[in-house]
Parts: C-alpha cells; sequence; structure tokens
C-alpha cells in the first residue's frame, strides 16, 4: 500500500481554511502520528482520507489511483482497506445490538472475504468471539450489549471490527483521548502489537504527542491547517525541530 497526499486543501466557507497545502505520502507497515491542537484540521485530514468529506484541492493516490473516485467498486474496495477508528468508540457500536452483531457487521458487508489471521471455517460467533480474544478481550463478551462494557472494552471491540477486513490502512483519530491514563498505554500497545502481526499502516492521530511518540515512527505536525514540521522519531529533540513542536514537547514536559 502507498499513500500519497499533494497539496491538499480543505476550505469550508470563505473564511475558514482548515487545510492548507497539505503534502506528505505514508508507506506500507509504517505507524505515522499526525498532532496538533484542537482545530488544527487533524480529523478534517481523516475524514477525507475516509472518504467522507468532499475536497476541491489538491490530489490523494492510494495504490496509484486517485481516491474519491466515480467508479463504485473502486470506492467499495478503497473502504475495505481503508478503515478508522474514532474518539469515541460508542458511536461505532450500535446501543441496541450485541457485541457480536456490531463486530460481524463489516465482514456482513463483504461476505467473500474471511480474514487470515483467524482459524478457517470458523462459524459466525466463533468469529466474533477470536476476534474478540485477538483484542485480549473474553470470548463470552460477545453476548453483551455496547452499554456492558466499559470505555477501554468498546475501544478494543472498535479496533476488533476495524482490523477485521484486515486494511492496509487504519487510520486513529484520538483513540485514547477519552480513556484514563493506564487504559490508554493498553490501547496504545494493542495498536502497536496488531500493527507489527499484520503489517498494516497506522496513521495515528493526537493532540498528545506523547501518546504519537510512543506508536509512531514518524510525526507530522499540523498547526492552524498547515503542516509546520515532519520528522523521524529519533529527530524529536533536533535543534532544527519547527517552534511550535518544541511547544507541544514542552507542554508534554517528555524532555
Ligand atoms: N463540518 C465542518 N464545517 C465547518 N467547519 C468545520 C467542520 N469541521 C471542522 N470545521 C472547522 O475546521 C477546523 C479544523 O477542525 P478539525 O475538526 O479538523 O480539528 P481537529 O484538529 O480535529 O481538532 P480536535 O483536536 O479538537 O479534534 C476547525 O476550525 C473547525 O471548526
Ligand atoms: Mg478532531
Amino acid at each position: 500500500m502507498s499513500l500519497m497526499i499533494e497539496d491538499l486543501s480543505k476550505q469550508y466557507s470563505k473564511n475558514l481554511r482548515a487545510l492548507k497545502n497539505i503534502s506528505f505520502s505514508v508507506q506500507k507497515g509504517e505507524c505515522i502520528g499526525i498532532v496538533g491542537e484542537s482545530g488544527s484540521g487533524k480529523s478534517t485530514l481523516a475524514r477525507i482520507l475516509l472518504g467522507l468529506e468532499p475536497f476541491k484541492e489538491g490530489v490523494i493516490t492510494f495504490n496509484g489511483d486517485p481516491i474519491a473516485p466515480r467508479n463504485r467498486k473502486l470506492l467499495r474496495e478503497y473502504r475495505k482497506n481503508v478503515q478508522m477508528i474514532f474518539q469515541d468508540a460508542t458511536s461505532t457500536l450500535n446501543p441496541k445490538l450485541p457485541i457480536w452483531r456490531s463486530l460481524l457487521e463489516p465482514l456482513e458487508n463483504y461476505k467473500d472475504f474471511y480474514p487470515s489471521f483467524v482459524e478457517k471455517g470458523l462459524t459466525r460467533m466463533e468469529l466474533a468471539e477470536q476476534l474478540l480474544e485477538i483484542v485480549g478481550l473474553e470470548k463470552q463478551m460477545v453476548h453483551r450489549f455496547p452499554h456492558e462494557l466499559s470505555g477501554g472494552q468498546k475501544q478494543r471491540v472498535s479496533i476488533a471490527r476495524a482490523i477485521s477486513l484486515e486494511p492496509s490502512l487504519l487510520v486513529c483519530d484520538e483513540p485514547t483521548a477519552s480513556l484514563d491514563v493506564t487504559v490508554q498505554v493498553q490501547i496504545l500497545k494493542l495498536l502497536k502489537e496488531l500493527q507489527q502481526k499484520t503489517n498494516m499502516t497506522v496513521l495515528f492521530i493526537s493532540h498528545d504527542i506523547r501518546a504519537v511518540a510512543y506508536i509512531c515512527e514518524r510525526v507530522i505536525v499540523l498547526k492552524n491547517g498547515d503542516l509546520v514540521d515532519e520528522f523521524i522519531l529519533d529527530d524529536i529533540y533536533d535543534e532544527e525541530r519547527h517552534p511550535y513542536t518544541k511547544a507541544l514537547i514542552q507542554a508534554a514536559s517528555i524532555d
């Protein structure tokens, strides 16, 4: 998989440019972090990448093909390949359905697909159980309802759901922001582990540069819709970092 973003801009209204001439590329198996304060354009970028938000300026190519194609078959393939995890797992889980139903929903949409990382020939219920076990939950939880799970457990379910289609790109928009610190670390560890196991590419969005530094090898910094800095993790403390990056680091007091 390769993802290229070239000169992407997004204008919501006359005076509001949420993204300004953003360019970067992402390689297979990479974990790339997008960091920036509230309103810097992170979620806008995520929604554009998922095809949930239209854009007029710039080009995004996925494996060489421009995205947002009119071709429905290509779009369907793209939607399978690119999955997203949101800050609030509650929004991805239907409160009226038991966990197994929400968990298997993506696979229901792609009936001829079967994940390679689970045993062959499982019943649907067994498949749901294995998916839960992969994200560190007890298989009995398939029968519970979302309100019977903690925030961290719900986020694990939404991760299991997102990886069930073996996406080549997983976009995580503040997946740990609503969780307490110890659970945050557990979820980050899980994401890192799954990423290494499946070799999927992860685009990890956070306002918390510590979380980004924990999981990502490369970091992009957005400020008011501008890409102001881009670096590999080894260079995070370099003198040449943008003053804004330095301020983020200082605010997080990881130096
Ligand atoms: N649907 C929309 N219509 C109009 N303006 C929007 C819309 N969505 C976002 N914006 C504006 O675009 C800018 C970027 O918003 P965005 O949600 O991308 O920021 P963010 O970096 O994700 O912030 P946060 O960390 O708070 O989630 C903000 O000024 C926001 O008010
Ligand atoms: Mg956001």
